[in-house]
Formats: C-alpha cells, sequence, structure tokens
C-alpha cells in the first residue's frame, strides 16, 4: 500500500500562529514534508510577512522563506493571507483580542483560501498542518475532507493538561483561582504536578487554548525519551508522534533564509573574545512582556554577578512606547568594563551553540527551553506567562538542568538575581547541572540520528499519513 500511495500527489497546506515560538517550528516541518516528497504551500498572514520582510531587507524587498529550499527541488510553496485585521492594527498591545480573533474567528478567511489552494491542484490529496491551538481546524477538515495533522509546539505534559481539562474541572482543579499549592496526580501519564505549575491561562473560566481532540495525527515537538509516560498514555486516546525537536531534524536540505522578526546582531566576535563556559546569555523570547522593575533588577544582577553576559532585549519588551529599559548609565559601565552585550535579537543557536556560552537566563519558552538543551547548556528559570511556568517545573523539578531565579510571582531582586547567577555559571550545584544538561543534550541529539526516536516517530508518521492518504484517494475516485 505504502508504494501505491507514494504515487498518489498530496499537497500539504500549512498554517502557523503569527508568532516567532510558533512559526520557528512550523517552517522546520514545512522542509520536513517536503523532504519526503510532499508538496507543501505554507501561508503567512500578510503582517508576519511584513515584518519578517522588514527584518531582512531594509529596502522592503520581500522575503521568500522557501527560496533556497525550492532551488534545491522542493515543491514549497510561500504566499499570504489578510487575518481580517487592518494593517495599523497593533496585535501586541491587543495580544489576548487578537489571538482570540485568530483562533476562533477566522474560518471564513481560511475556508477562501482552502477552497481555492484545492481548486488549483484538483488531482492532489490535500492534507491540512495547522497549529493546535487553533480551534477552527477540524470544522475546515471536515467541510474540505482534509486530513487534518496537528503540530503542538509545547511540551506533551501541557497536551495532556488540556486535553484532561474537564478531568481537572471534576476534581475542582479547573479554573484554578487559588495561589495555594494542592497536588495533581490523576492525570494520565502524569506522576504529579502542582497546581501552582499550571499554565495560568487555567485560572480563566474557560480555557480557550486547549488541544484540539478532532486531529487525525498530532506532532509533538518534543522527545519522547523525555516525556515517554505523558506520551504513551495520550498514545491510548489519539495518534501521537513525538518528533522534536523538528528544528535540528536531520535529512533536510539548508535553508539559510531568516525566519527573524527582527534583524539579527551578530555578537561573534565578542563572545570570541572570551573564555568557554564564561558568558551566561539572557533572553525572554519574543512575545511576553515584563517591567522596569524586572529589566533593572536583573541589570544590577548581571553587574553584582561579575559575570559576562549576553542580553536580548527586544524592542517592545516593555509593552509600552519606554525604551528606557536599562538603568541610567548601565551600558556604558558594561562598555568600560568590557563585561556584557546588549543586543535587540541575535541568531540564538549560533549564540547558544558557542562554547562560551555557559547558561542561560530564561523565560523558558519551548523553543528556548529545546534549544538550550540541544546546546547543554544550563538554565535559570523564570516564567512569565503561557506554557512558560509548566515548562519551568519540567526543566527544574524533573529534569534537573536547570534552578528558578526566583519562587513564584515575578518580582525579582538584584541579590537574588546576581546569586542565582553565581550559582549556576560556577556554584557547588554548577557541576551536576551541567552533568545533567549533558545527559540531556546526548537524549535530543541521539532523538533526531536516523534510528532515534523521532526519526523513527517521523517515518512512523508519513507511512501513517501515506495511508490514510490511500484511503482518502480511494474514496475520491
Ligand atoms: C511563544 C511563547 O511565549 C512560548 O512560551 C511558547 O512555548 C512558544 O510561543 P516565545 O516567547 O517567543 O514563544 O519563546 P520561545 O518558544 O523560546 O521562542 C523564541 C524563538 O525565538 C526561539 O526559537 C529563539 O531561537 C528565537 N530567538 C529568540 C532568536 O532567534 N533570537 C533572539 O534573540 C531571541
Amino acid at each position: 500500500m505504502a508504494a501505491k500511495s507514494e504515487c498518489i500527489k498530496s499537497h500539504a497546506i500549512m498554517i502557523s500562529l503569527p508568532y516567532q515560538g510558533h512559526i520557528n517550528p512550523f517552517v522546520s516541518l514545512a522542509l520536513k514534508l517536503a523532504s519526503n516528497g510532499f508538496s507543501v504551500t505554507f501561508v503567512h498572514f500578510e503582517f508576519v510577512h511584513q515584518k519578517l520582510s522588514k527584518a531582512i531587507h531594509s529596502n522592503n524587498t520581500e522575503v521568500d522563506l522557501f527560496s533556497e529550499a525550492r532551488e534545491s527541488g522542493l515543491d514549497i510553496r510561500y504566499t499570504t493571507i489578510t487575518d481580517g485585521f487592518p494593517s495599523e492594527f497593533d496585535r501586541e498591545l491587543h495580544f489576548e483580542e487578537y489571538l482570540e480573533s485568530i483562533t476562533f474567528d477566522l474560518p471564513s478567511i481560511i475556508d477562501e483560501f482552502v477552497g481555492k489552494t484545492i481548486e488549483s491542484d484538483p488531482y492532489s490529496v490535500h492534507f491540512l498542518v495547522s497549529d493546535t491551538i487553533y480551534a477552527w481546524s477540524g470544522k475546515i477538515s471536515d467541510k474540505y475532507n482534509l486530513i487534518n495533522v496537528s503540530l503542538w509546539t509545547q511540551p506533551a505534559l501541557l497536551f495532556s493538561l488540556g486535553y484532561h481539562m474537564e478531568l481537572l474541572r471534576e476534581k475542582g482543579h479547573f479554573p484554578w483561582k487559588g495561589n495555594i499549592a494542592e497536588e495533581i496526580n490523576y492525570v494520565p501519564g502524569v506522576q504529579s504536578i502542582s497546581t501552582r505549575d499550571l499554565m495560568p491561562y487555567f485560572t480563566k473560566a474557560e480555557s480557550e487554548y486547549i488541544p484540539t481532540k478532532k486531529a487525525d495525527f498530532i506532532l509533538h515537538n518534543t522527545v519522547y525519551e523525555l516525556e515517554s509516560q505523558t506520551l504513551s498514555a495520550l498514545s491510548k486516546y489519539q495518534p501521537n508522534y513525538a518528533i522534536g525537536p523538528i528544528r535540528f531534524s536531520k535529512n533536510v536540505p539548508t535553508n539559510d533564509v531568516s525566519k527573524s522578526f527582527w534583524s539579527e546582531s551578530d555578537c561573534t566576535n565578542w563572545l570570541d573574545s572570551k573564555s568557554p563556559g564564561s558568558v551566561l546569555y539572557v533572553s525572554f523570547g519574543s512575545s511576553v512582556q515584563t517591567n522596569k522593575q524586572v529589566t533593572e533588577e536583573v541589570a544590577y544582577g548581571l553587574l553584582l554577578s561579575e559575570v559576562n553576559f549576553i542580553w536580548v532585549i527586544r524592542p517592545g519588551i516593555l509593552g509600552s512606547p519606554d525604551n528606557n529599559v536599562l538603568p541610567f548609565g548601565f551600558e556604558d559601565e558594561i562598555n568600560i568594563k568590557d563585561k556584557g552585550l546588549i543586543i535587540p535579537w541575535c541568531d540564538q543557536i549560533k549564540v547558544l551553540s558557542n562554547p562560551v556560552i555557559g547558561g542561560f537566563l530564561t523565560h523558558c519558552g519551548w523553543n528556548s527551553t529545546l534549544e538550550s538543551m540541544w546546546c547543554g547548556v544550563p538554565m535559570i528559570c523564570y516564567p512569565i506567562d503561557w506554557d512558560q511556568p509548566t515548562n519551568r517545573k519540567l526543566v527544574v523539578d524533573d529534569w534537573k538542568i536547570g534552578i528558578n531565579l526566583c519562587d513564584y510571582g515575578t518580582s525579582v531582586d538584584r541579590k537574588q538575581v546576581a546569586e542565582k547567577i553565581k550559582q549556576l555559571m560556577s556554584g557547588n550545584s554548577s557541576k551536576s547541572l551541567r552533568q545533567e544538561a549533558d545527559n540531556v543534550k546526548a537524549i535530543l541529539q541521539k532523538a533526531v540520528e536516523i534510528d532515534g526516536s523521532s526519526e523513527k516517530n517521523f517515518d512512523r508518521f508519513i507511512e501513517d499519513l501515506r495511508g490514510k492518504i490511500h484511503e482518502t484517494a480511494l474514496n475520491m475516485s
């Protein structure tokens, strides 16, 4: 059957959430699918396309994310659609309203786009690959008889908690109002988690961002060995495939077109002037915002620690037009001492892979977490929102490759910051953190080898997908 179905033309329509942390794994998945012989149409919202183009070309030349991939022979088409909002609408300022709208209200735009894409390629079997968070994927797939592939870009633990929301509700843990710790030990495949480690959106009466139960295939950007119990339990309900870290997948042609929302600063020279393991990398990712109390205490904490650091302060991190993120005179002081570098954005994987990096002060976004693990870099965790508090639990409590910056809550103090930095970079526990980080790095690197779990899971997914495509083709004829 596999041989026959390989002859059937099949075409993936891929729609990511319009955020850096979701686009990055989606682009990798597109390349991987195309490398396996599928045609791919990858769609971005127009505003994302403009943002990416501006980050690469100051002269407004339009970026084509997959031009290199196409040159290497892959069939990846790249196109844009509207998200229904005017271009001047401030999507960051109205983050919640915007996310809610694209999660729930988008179907008519998607419907039209999918309809046209199918019309333009009538002899292919089409399948939808969308972010698990999009609530409309089932409806669109049903309407067009599409195979529904869902990419979950966070740990399987979060998928499982969302999946079992009704069970949590029954036990009085959803919606979760208190700040007290109660143990949750009844979710299948989740041995134990404290209510304090639940995602903050679980405090809302009706959590909107729950994973779909309707997909034909769920791909997880995680590694089986790290979340085996959770993934095995989930597989009893739906076909699940742990294929992460997808960004480091092998057998994909290089596609060096940058996907960054902001221009990347090259810090290689500065990094190369430092000694191995001596630099702390600091970044809070692409979307969460923080406040001046935090940035100032982190700044003073960095100075007090006397450790070398590179700190990504992206535009708009304070969520206000205030660009004075740092204390007065801070940048001059670090320049004189040649202790630190402040940049708006960088190629994070390139930085983390540099042997001078000895630690990562992170907000625990899942991509940053995976990238740090891939490079064997232990973390200081400062989760702010979304999946980050739950990711922290995995990093610190389960895998023991990081420490907390502070207890629950977001208020930080410079002395505490300095103490935690010293603890990570050179303290007594530093050695065991590094050993564990090396172990986890080996697990990740093995997973993407040809006989590794993620690569095998991807092959299994492709085989199952081809089976489904074959079935669909038979029904169509
Ligand atoms: C969001 C959520 O906040 C996060 O919790 C969720 O897991 C994914 O979506 P974000 O906050 O941007 O993502 O964090 P993260 O998941 O870490 O993704 C950031 C991405 O930006 C990473 O892939 C990282 O490599 C990249 N990055 C970050 C850069 O390329 N350069 C930088 O300077 C900083």
